[in-house]
């Protein structure tokens, strides 16, 4: 299919370019700070495991279906929704993603405004030499200050629309080539430094030693929410960065290798968290201060500590840029395709209304501490809303409509290069979308909302 508004559209230039391009936005936060502490919070090993199950099963067939609506329609994934489903209510999710986008970038900066902090005080010395309950109290101290956390988060909105401004592939692409492996050696380095560390097999036991009991409803969907969180998916980043996607370029091939580091890297993440957690004397469930608490430790155990922490943060900080670019996409390319702005102007229009929100979810621990719903604070709640409810809906949707709406020669073609492979996977895809991934949302939904019981 061709653009048929005939305008020269940006693209990403070759085959590692995409991939980098969507694994920085797939590898973030994500990974290295939600994955830890959620895997904490809710029983380790058990919870890996059901989280592979989603990220297998569930996250590759989302991942490709994404890919496939972008790329067969260059659009956003509102126009895309309406091109190939004209007169029909599935653009909904094109919405429904661009609101998932919002609420996302307004508490996802923030944490990433946390690594900021934490980059500057570990320049600034004040890492070094604390015991474990001092940390926790630096970390408690920082989130509860009522100006700190929302200037970082205003200085990280500040860096992502800069980039987005100038575009696909001069800002996005030249961004996530280096920073990726970059920060693989380092998450390597800790790892080791943590499993040799004194009492550390208990955290790797902790880890990969599933206890089948501590499986409940909650952990189920918490699985789910996450292996979307972390891949990206549900909202259609992916439809827009596969509508940057050239022709010649094999997505389900792509699709899996993002998957595969996606995975990878928290997998590497909990091996070097979890190990010292539990030789140097913290708890597995400290909630998002996790990362924040743990890791200061374990720098302060190493040689060239300082070094590495200040190294550590500035990467973890470049890792959530490369992936708050990819929601803020989400809501620029809508504004500029579908209601004909330009695209600076849609930055900076996207940019001033996610800080007005980012502001009151960075404030969140603080002095807006008791503003509450559900018994959660504004930041728990756009957090538990994206991503246990909205993105796994949303991924809901795109597998229906890729099984069961779209004319199957189109994936076809899309998934072949118009025949240039031979896509000996397809019917397995086709299986994956038709039955087993909306039958497994969908009874994560009954089940973890508590409207089935078994
Ligand atoms: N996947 C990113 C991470 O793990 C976060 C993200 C979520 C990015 C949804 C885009 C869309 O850090």
């Amino acid at each position: 299919m061709s653009n048929s508004s005939g305008i020269e559209r940006d693209s990403f230039s070759g085959r590692f370019a995409v991939v980098a391009a969507v694994a920085g936005s797939a590898i973030g936060l994500g990974n290295i700070w939600r994955f830890p502490y959620l895997t904490g919070e809710n029983g380790g090993g058990a919870f890996l495991l059901v989280y592979l199950f989603f990220v297998v099963f569930v996250g590759i067939p989302v991942m490709t279906s994404e890919f496939v609506i972008g790329r067969a329609t260059q659009r956003n994934p509102y126009g895309a929704f309406k091109k190939l489903a004209p007169g029909k209510p599935w653009y909904l999710i094109g919405i429904m993603g661009v609101a998932a986008a919002f609420m996302i970038l307004a508490f996802y900066t923030v944490v990433a405004g946390w690594t900021l902090e934490y980059f500057y005080q570990s320049v600034a010395g004040n890492l070094s030499g604390k015991n474990d309950a001092e940390l926790t109290q630096m970390f408690d101290g920082f989130v509860k200050n009522p100006f700190r956390p929302m200037l970082w988060f205003l200085v990280f909105m500040g860096l992502t629309a800069m980039i987005n401004f100038s575009g696909v592939k001069n800002g996005i692409e030249k961004y996530t080539k280096i920073l990726m492996p970059l920060l693989l050696i380092l998450l390597i380095i800790l790892c080791i430094r943590s499993v040799t560390l004194k009492g550390a097999a208990a955290g790797l036991t902790f880890l990969f030693r599933p206890d089948l009991s501590k499986i409940n409803p909650q952990v189920i969907l918490t699985a789910l929410g996450q292996s979307f969180f972390s891949l990206s998916i549900g909202m259609g980043t992916l439809i827009t960065y596969g509508s940057y996607i050239k022709k010649d370029e094999n997505l389900a091939s792509s699709a899996s290798l993002v998957v595969a580091s996606d995975t990878l890297i928290a997998v590497i993440a909990g091996i070097a968290i979890f190990p010292a957690v539990f030789a140097l004397g913290g708890s597995a469930a400290s909630g998002p201060g996790l990362v924040f608490i743990i890791l200061p430790s374990v720098f302060q155990n190493m040689p060239l500590g300082i070094f590495f922490a200040t190294l550590f943060f500035i990467l973890l900080a470049l890792a959530a840029l490369t992936s708050t670019i990819s929601v803020l996409e989400v809501i620029v390319a809508f504004m500029a395709e579908e209601l004909n702005m330009a695209r600076r102007k849609a930055t900076i229009i996207a940019t001033v209304s996610v800080s007005a929100l980012g502001i009151i979810t960075a404030l969140s621990y603080g002095p807006l501490a008791g503003l509450k719903l559900a018994g959660k604070n504004v930041f728990e709640l756009l957090e538990y809303l994206t991503s246990n409810i909205m993105l796994p809906l949303g991924g809901l949707f795109i597998v229906l409509f890729i099984g069961w709406f779209l004319n199957p020669e189109l994936t076809k073609n899309e998934l072949t290069n118009d025949g240039k492979f031979k896509g000996r996977f397809l019917p397995l895809f086709r299986f994956l979308v038709r039955y087993i991934a909306p039958v497994a949302i969908a009874a994560v939904f009954l089940y973890g909302l508590g409207i089935i019981k078994l």
